[in-house]
């Protein structure tokens, strides 16, 4: 019998997929549709202290190895936003879904101030989104890329938050286990692996212009799947911290490989864009008839495996 419950940082998953931040969680209803729709464990877009508009449209654009986007972290602030967590995590909490809320930050003060008040809308996580390429030529590098700036800024949220704590990385940093270590150091309980990649460009020939107004943008779905498997793989070589796997997952298949490279759990989010909600069905039934046809009962059996 396949069971596709997973345990992240002692909290129980009903499957094994993540919504992943942005693509879809932008207020109480979707993140909760998830939820009903198979997702194991829901991320909220992320984040920041006062509000923002965001990059101009366009803002994503698909492509044949995924999306390109520059949407720029547009959102509510953080009062805001705690208002939408605490009306999903009542309903969440019903369908014993956890909640992942995701905090951006362009300085350490903002960071911890944000977390701050999206831990009074008790999320079972808080994630920090230390790894958007998308704003850096207003905020320059994100911290993610510097072991110490990343760890810095763990160490100013886990001060205010005593909840689990999640930190996404960025597949763009020259050594992201050296990122990995800093981040646990400073108190992180578990990591998401990873955000978009680039930033990259992609122009239309027939208008002769870059396709996305902010010009350059992050790279997510197929075309950043194989560089986000190595990130966990190494990740998980080195490390003893729960990794959620993310980056250009849109099948069962892509599921379990994460899986075998060391994730615990797996994100889900561009896959979301051509396909819908139902896509996370789709990804578990496919995971669950490869389970069966491998012998595996639970993906903790199987976690790591492919480290040789
Ligand atoms: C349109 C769009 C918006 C995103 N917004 C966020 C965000 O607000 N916060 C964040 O941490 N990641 C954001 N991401 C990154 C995704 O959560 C994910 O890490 C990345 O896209 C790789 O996964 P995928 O290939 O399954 O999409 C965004 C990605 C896309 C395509």
């Amino acid at each position: 019998m396949t069971d596709l419950c997973v345990e992240l940082c002692g909290v129980k998953l009903p499957t094994p997929l993540v919504l992943a931040s942005g693509i879809w969680g932008c207020c109480a209803e979707t993140l909760v549709r998830a939820a009903r729709e198979g997702a194991g464990a829901v991320t909220a877009k992320s984040c920041s202290l006062e509000p923002r508009v965001g990059h101009p449209n366009p803002t994503v654009l698909p492509w044949s190895g995924g999306l390109i986007n520059a949407v720029g972290l547009s959102n509510p602030g953080a009062p805001a936003e705690r208002d939408v967590l605490r009306t999903a995590r009542g309903e969440l909490a019903q369908l014993g879904v956890p909640l992942i809320a995701s905090v951006y930050g362009h300085s350490v003060e903002g960071f911890w101030e944000a977390v701050r008040l999206i831990a009074q809308a008790e999320p079972d996580f808080i994630e920090l989104n230390i790894s958007c390429p998308n704003v850096e030529s207003e905020f320059g590098k994100p911290f993610a890329l510097d072991p110490d700036a990343a760890g810095r800024v763990t160490a100013a949220a886990r001060a205010v938050y005593a909840g689990k704590l999640l930190v996404k990385l960025s597949p763009n940093a020259p050594e992201i286990v050296a990122v990995a270590r800093a981040v646990a150091a400073a108190g992180a309980d578990g990591l998401t692996a990873v955000n978009t990649l680039g930033p990259g460009m992609l122009i239309d020939v027939r208008a002769r212009r870059p396709v996305l107004a902010n010009r350059v943008g992050g790279i997510s779905g197929p075309a950043l799947h194989p560089v986000a498997v190595r990130c966990v793989y190494e990740l998980a070589g080195a490390l003893d911290l729960p990794i959620i796997g993310t980056g250009g997952v849109r099948s069962g298949e892509d599921a379990l490989r994460m899986v075998m490279a060391g994730a615990t759990a797996v994100g889900v989010g561009s896959a979301l864009c051509g396909e819908g909600i139902g896509v996370f069905r789709r990804i578990l039934n496919e995971l669950e008839g490869l389970m069966t046809e491998e012998g595996i009962d639970h993906l903790a059996d199987v976690r790591g495996c492919a480290h040789v």
